[in-house]
């Protein structure tokens, strides 16, 4: 398997950050993650808007221009030849000695890797996933793809320890959005719920496309708040994310939504998303 470490490809055995590097010690930098789908990349432009947004937030300088990461993600899938799965790359401040404050002429350190993976044909597509939900313990800049991620590697856990394979975070009563991805609702009425944007939420690359697309499928849409108790009723649910993109919800909390399978507007937009993705 080959990564991408700071400028070299190499083999992931020998790309080797150091001990002092700020991302291990400080969880101090950001990420991206892109779907790679038939060879090529899904949504790439807004990926690496996002990317500088969270950069320019944590006031880290971008090493590369747009043109320059595009080459790096279509280089490292070329040499790991995949044609399907997810792109991963972060960019940390660098390596200093330990201090708080920004280090002086430090270069960010740059990783990038690869992981082949069936998104069309995930068995989580036909069957839909079992989500709980759990406090929201996160910080007040969600909308800033940080790799500190302590408190979505606790949310996951507890929703594998029982038996699901997303968790929903919970603000006052209010659903923020999962671990690693965007939560909807339908309404009895085939209306899609969302949450708007804002520093609560991470601004999922795949939310804004499938947003995009249901409007042109026709498909009413309400971006507002909802709560726990809406979503146990809701028609159907759903979430989205750049390694999944559209993966119906069957229950919550150990109840089932809707009659407990997929629901038929979950698989519309999941058809339109690959459709638009391939
Ligand atoms: N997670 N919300 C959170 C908290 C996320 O971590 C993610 C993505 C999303 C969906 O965003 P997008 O559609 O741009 O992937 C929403 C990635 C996939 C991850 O950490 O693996």
């Amino acid at each position: 398997r080959i990564v991408f470490l700071n400028g070299s490809f190499l083999p992931i055995e020998e790309a080797k950050v150091p001990f002092m590097d700020r991302g291990f010690l400080f969880g101090d930098g950001v990420y991206e993650g892109i779907a790679i789908l038939d060879g090529h990349l899904v949504d790439n432009d807004a990926h690496l808007e996002r990317l500088e947004r969270s950069l320019r937030e944590v006031r880290i300088p971008n090493p590369y221009t747009r043109a320059e990461w595009t080459r790096l993600e279509e280089e490292i899938a070329r040499r790991n030849g995949m044609t399907e799965g997810f792109i991963y790359f972060q960019v940390t401040r660098g390596v200093a000695e330990r201090d708080f404050m920004f280090p002086e002429n430090t270069a960010p350190t740059v990783a990038m890797f690869t992981q082949a993976k069936a998104i069309v044909n995930a068995p989580a597509a036909e069957k839909g996933i079992a989500v709980i939900t759990v406090p929201d313990q996160r910080w007040s800049r969600r909308d800033i793809k940080s790799i500190n991620l302590l408190a979505q590697v606790l949310a996951k856990q507890a929703a594998k320890e029982a038996g699901a394979q997303e968790a929903w975070m919970v603000q006052d009563g209010f659903v923020t959005e999962g671990g690693s991805s965007s939560g909807f609702i339908v309404t009895k009425e085939g209306r899609i719920v969302v949450r708007p944007l804002s520093n609560a939420i991470l601004p999922g690359i795949t939310r804004k496309s499938l947003l995009a697309l249901s409007q042109d499928a026709g498909i009413e849409l309400e971006e507002r708040l909802f709560t726990v108790e809406e979503a146990y009723d809701a028609a159907e649910a759903f979430m989205t994310s750049a390694s999944t993109f559209v993966l119906p919800i069957v229950s919550i909390d150990g109840r089932s939504i809707g009659d407990g399978k997929p629901g038929p507007i979950t698989k519309k937009l999941r058809e339109i998303y690959i459709r638009m993705a391939s």
